[in-house]
């Protein structure tokens, strides 16, 4: 994976220009970064002072959405006080962005199609990349992953860059009845998609499901990783992953620089 970070890095103070529900418990802010959105690569994220009372000082890491000019956008759960925080936050409020931050997607320009696997809010990583893609002229389908139909994501967003999306639902409301990673395989049974490169952000135990049918199939996969972070630049181990060196050896390594991408395979899923 290709790492970028530290030369290209600013910490911006900037202020809200708009906050919306774009799903249940899911939205979309747009904020003014010029020098972050003209750095921002496939995969990358920024790490968000959200206050600065007691209580709230470590920043929350989201990954950017889009780009656009001097504007990036964030598409963000609510799981716990900051992002709730962050929900109730109004145009004009101000917010500290750091960024760009981690590793990048790869991709080549050869033919070969791409599969982007997105659960939940998960697929914000995907976004960046699947423009990119669609940029180098590479066919590209989108497996979205919810828990049920109020709380998908992205689908018209794909579709506007000529992305076809199959979608599935854990509670069936629209689209497959069971798992994206149940739709992953059924494709990569197919001719057409037999060589594929699959790039994949959600839940840890998606990640994991995504890994062993890539290498069931024999398909390369990278998978953006969202492990919790405490700085973000380094230095206080708290988002570590186990990386499998070679067969006997395992090695810790930081999502926030050596990631949040790494090869699927590379990912020890049995050590916790
Ligand atoms: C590189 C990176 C990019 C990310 N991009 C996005 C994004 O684009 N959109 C998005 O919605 N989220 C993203 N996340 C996850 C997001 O950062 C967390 O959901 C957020 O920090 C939670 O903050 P909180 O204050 O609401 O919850 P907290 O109060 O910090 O936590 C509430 C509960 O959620 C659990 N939790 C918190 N963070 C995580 C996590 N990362 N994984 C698993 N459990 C967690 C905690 O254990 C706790 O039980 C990303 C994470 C990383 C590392
Ligand atoms: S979050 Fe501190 S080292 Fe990664």
């Amino acid at each position: 994976m290709r790492n970028d970070r530290s030369l290209n890095t600013y910490d911006i103070q900037t202020a809200i220009l708009s906050n919306e529900e774009v799903a249940e418990a899911h939205y979309l802010l747009r904020c003014e970064c010029a020098e972050i959105a003209q750095h921002a690569r496939p995969g990358q994220f920024v790490h968000v002072m959200i206050s600065q009372d007691t209580g709230m000082l470590l920043r929350r890491p989201f990954t950017i959405y889009t780009v656009e000019r001097n504007e990036i956008t964030m598409l963000y759960q609510i799981i716990g006080d900051g992002t709730k925080r962050l929900s109730r936050m109004l145009q004009g409020e101000p917010l500290q962005v750091l960024g760009p931050l981690g590793n990048t997607f790869n991709f080549t320009t050869k033919p070969e199609p791409a599969i982007l696997v997105g659960g939940g809010a998960g697929i914000a990583s995907l976004m960046l990349l699947a423009a990119a893609l669609r940029e180098n002229g590479i066919q590209t389908l989108g497996l979205v992953g919810a828990q049920r139909r109020s709380r998908l994501l992205s689908v018209a967003d794909l579709e506007s860059i000529g992305i076809s999306v199959h979608i599935a639902t854990d509670d069936g409301s629209i689209g497959h009845h069971g798992y994206v990673t149940d739709v992953l395989t059924d494709l990569l049974e197919k001719p057409d998609w037999s060589h594929p490169t699959i790039y994949a952000c959600g839940p840890h135990g998606m990640l994991s499901a995504v890994t062993k049918v890539a290498l069931d199939f024999e398909v390369p996969a990278q998978i953006a990783m969202e492990n919790r972070m405490g700085c973000a630049m380094g230095v206080c181990l708290g988002c570590v992953c186990p990386v499998r060196i070679d067969t006997d050896r395992i090695e810790y390594q930081r999502v926030c620089t050596e990631g949040p991408v790494f090869n699927a395979a590379d990912i020890a899923w049995d050590v916790s």
